[in-house]
């Protein structure tokens, strides 16, 4: 927090970005008290927080935690959430709780953009929507996801070498994988001359140099995910200094 607060004294930002559950990359999330000295924060140097809660409602431990939105009671925070991963991947579909003094000058903007969406697809959702199936579908989803991502972080504890650490995501779709040495070039040609793909921290970062993978567990069943990692594992291995492979 002190971090942050002096980033803010230095800075005077308008608006502070955050995915606050489950983030996409790293699958932390902030907690409770967090979230209240942030919204202090921007209330005392006057700046907007954008939430964007994309991940939330996929909370796969306990219910959905509170929002920072859910405490803001002087308008400082924009919070935006979407169905593409709850419900569609590709979807593109979202929506957006604003303060009321940006209102206008948002549906405006909104407007001239794309004048008015995709107005077929954004009924369809309305309507199924209305049928009060999500909570449901969010159930069953969540079993899913929940199963992989528990076959991720068993196949981390594997068949990962020492040295390697990882997030343990209590929700959303990605844990963040660091490697003791920076080997992440060779080991993403690699893994991908293998066919497994992954995203590369360098990918997330602005300033830092990243020694992370960001692994996402959303899309495999549990025993390919288990496969994927035990080679990746091999591979990653194979390029640290001093680990010698025991392929199998
Ligand atoms: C945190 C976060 N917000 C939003 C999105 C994208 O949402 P949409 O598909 O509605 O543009 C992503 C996609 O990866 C994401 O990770």
């Amino acid at each position: 927090m002190n971090q942050v607060r002096q980033c803010v004294e230095t800075y005077q930002p308008k608006f502070f970005l955050l995915v606050s559950e489950f983030n996409n990359p790293t699958g932390y999330s902030i907690s409770l008290t967090y979230k209240q000295k942030l919204l202090q924060l921007a209330e005392a140097h006057d700046f907007y927080i954008l939430e964007d809660d994309a991940y939330a409602l996929l909370s796969y431990d306990e219910p959905p935690p509170p929002s920072i939105k859910s405490f803001d009671r002087h308008e400082h925070v924009i919070y935006v959430n979407s169905f593409s991963k709850i419900l569609l991947p590709g979807l593109r579909i979202g929506y957006v709780i604003l303060p009321l003094q940006l209102r206008e000058q948002f549906l405006a903007n909104r407007r001239a953009i794309d004048a008015c969406g995709q107005p077929l697809t954004e009924r369809a959702l309305a309507s199924y929507l209305r049928t009060g199936r999500l909570k449901d579908h969010l159930k069953r989803a969540n079993g899913v996801y929940r199963q992989r991502r528990d076959a991720l972080m068993q196949a981390l504890a594997d068949y990962m070498p020492p040295g390697v650490t990882w997030t343990h995501p209590a929700g959303g779709f990605s844990s963040w994988v660091k490697l003791p040495e920076d080997k992440l070039i060779e080991i993403y040609q690699a893994s991908l001359e293998a066919g497994i793909g992954f995203t590369p921290g360098k990918g997330f970062c602005v300033y830092e140099k990243s020694r992370h993978l960001r692994l996402s567990f959303s899309m495999q069943p549990p025993g390919e995910i288990r496969e994927i990692v035990r080679l990746l594992a091999l591979i990653i291995r194979e390029h640290l200094t001093g680990q010698t492979s025991h392929a199998s």
